[in-house]
């Protein structure tokens, strides 16, 4: 029986990057990985089936956007045509590519791969079912659950695969949809919703709230869906699904208003279900070490820590947002308290992107959440229409704000919507983890001409000295 330092369950960000920094740090380590919807690659969802390959048509359909409608502007005159099936499969590549690289990372850094479900089995036990359903005990001083999440389910709306998506579905459609309804206007809906929009389909996005992207400060919520609502999609806010059938050809959807009334019927060749994920621990053995679940069914952890010693759970099948950077931060936390280290995440500072057109990014509170706390704060912002870079780029949308303590001027929030400001908001990330002030930004030097200058001016706004609007 094979005596491991850490055996990590789950090959996703969470459990890969565990498993990379327990191999740095000399320990013995495996990773229990059975892959996802059947592939058999580690990487998880966010490889598989979530960040990249959405990212590879989000990047692939914003080119064909505009190729068709931004570059005769450029002088540049084209007629694109859609090639879906290339479109497909470099997307696949570009997986394929990287779920070999965390391989190739397993052997450089010593991480046993083992092949399989992973189950615990008792303090310190792990049982692995190969794909063969041949089973294997491993023993470790040491368990780390990163499981993951799965999309979550609505009754009435039976995901089958083929008319009715979930996000997996949704990035392998075998055809461009003439019409595409999305439940739920959150993040997964607002990207993919966002690619087929471009590649032809018409989008209607339902959804629960009376706003989109809950999470996300208001104003820029509202800014942003105006701007998805110029491009094209269609909201209904305040409006839930209560029923889809599907037929060979296409789907009805039932849709009432949340607040009472008729309800109506809708037509759609595909819907997209997105209304969340749920943490996956199913057939995991937790009740083999007394592991409780919270209401959710999310495994409690303190500081990584389960209510079981010497069991550990980070990302997406804990409390706290479902992103890649968070499971990675958790892991690497998580892994340097094993090895007497001192782990620690900070919490406040997980930034959140949607990589639509325009790009929305922020970190920090919110005006709601300052609000809320009662917390005297200033705002400064700059629009990306003043910005030389944008301008001459013809990407003006948007724009960028700071909120900053009234007093000691400490920054604590930052909000970005318009050009690639996926690429900026790590400035941010990196100011307010040094817990600098709005006028340590104003009075760092920007290069010129970039976008990231729209920072700055907005830096110096909060002081009411931005010089270029
Ligand atoms: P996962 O990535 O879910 O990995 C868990 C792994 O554990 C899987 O391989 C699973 O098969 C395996 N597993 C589960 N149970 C067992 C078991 N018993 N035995 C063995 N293996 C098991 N986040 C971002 O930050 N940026 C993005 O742009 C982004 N885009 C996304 C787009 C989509 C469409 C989706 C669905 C998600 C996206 N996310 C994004 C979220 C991101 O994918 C997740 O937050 C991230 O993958 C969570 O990492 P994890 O390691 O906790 O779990
Ligand atoms: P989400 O939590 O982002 O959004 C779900 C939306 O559905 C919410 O607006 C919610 O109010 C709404 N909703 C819930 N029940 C509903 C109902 N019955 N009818 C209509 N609307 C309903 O969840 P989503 O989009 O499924 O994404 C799941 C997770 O994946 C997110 O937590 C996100 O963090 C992660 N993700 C991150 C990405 C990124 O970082 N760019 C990209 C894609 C996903």
């Amino acid at each position: 029986m094979a005596q491991y330092d850490v055996i990590i369950i789950g090959g996703g960000p969470g459990g890969y990057n565990a498993a990379i920094r327990a191999g740095q740090l000399g320990l013995r380590v495996a990773c229990v990985d059975k892959g996802v919807d059947g592939g058999a690659t580690l990487g998880g969802t966010c490889l598989n089936v979530g960040c990249m390959p959405s990212k590879a048509l989000l990047h692939a359909s914003e080119m064909y956007d505009a190729a068709a409608n931004h570059f005769a502007e450029l002088g540049i005159e084209v007629s694109p045509k859609l090639n879906l099936t290339q479109m497909m499969a470099q997307k696949a590549a570009s997986v394929g590519q990287l779920t070999k690289g965390i391989e190739f990372l397993f052997k450089k850094n010593k991480v046993d791969w083992l092949r399989g479900a992973g189950r615990i089995a008792g303090p310190g036990k792990v049982e692995v079912t190969g794909d063969d359903g041949k089973v294997t005990a491993h023993e470790a001083k040491n368990i780390v659950i990163a499981t993951g999440s799965l999309p979550s389910s609505l009754p009435g709306v039976e995901v089958d695969g083929n008319r009715i998506v979930d996000s997996t579905g949704a990035l392998s459609l075998a055809e461009a949809p003439k019409s595409l309804l999305v439940i739920g206007a959150g993040i997964i809906g607002l990207e993919l919703g966002s690619v087929w929009r471009r590649l032809g389909a018409q989008v209607t996005v339902v959804e629960f709230l009376d706003r989109i992207t809950p999470g996300m400060d208001a104003e820029m919520a509202k800014t942003f869906q105006r701007s998805l609502t110029k491009q094209g999609m269609v909201f209904k806010l305040g409006a839930k699904v209560t029923g889809a059938k599907a037929s060979k050809t296409g789907v009805a959807v039932t849709v009432e208003p949340v607040a009472g009334g008729a309800a109506e019927t809708l037509a759609a060749d595909y819907v997209l279900l997105c209304i969340g994920r749920r943490p996956y621990t199913d057939g995991l053995g937790l009740d083999t070490v007394g592991i409780t679940q919270d209401r959710r069914g999310f495994i409690e952890t303190d500081h990584g820590r389960t209510s079981a010693p010497g069991v550990w759970a980070i990302g997406d099948v804990t409390v706290g947002p479902m992103l890649a950077h968070k499971a990675e931060d958790e892991a690497v936390a998580c892994i340097e308290t094993i090895a007497g280290k001192a782990g620690h995440v900070n919490y406040g500072l997980i930034p959140s992107v949607v990589y639509t057109s325009p790009e929305v990014a922020w970190v920090g509170a919110t005006e709601e959440e300052l609000k809320a706390q009662g917390r005297a704060y200033k705002v400064g912002k700059f629009p990306f229409s003043a910005n030389s870079r944008a301008k001459i780029n013809h990407e003006t949308e948007g724009f960028a704000k700071v909120l900053a303590d009234a007093v000691t001027d400490e920054i604590l929030g930052a909000h970005l919507i318009g050009p690639q400001v996926s690429e900026m908001i790590g400035e941010y990330c990196v100011a307010m983890e040094f817990r600098a002030a709005s006028e340590d930004v104003a009075r760092t030097c920007h290069p010129h001409p970039t976008r990231s200058e729209a920072l700055r001016q907005a830096a110096m706004g909060v002081e009411g000295w931005t010089m270029q609007a």
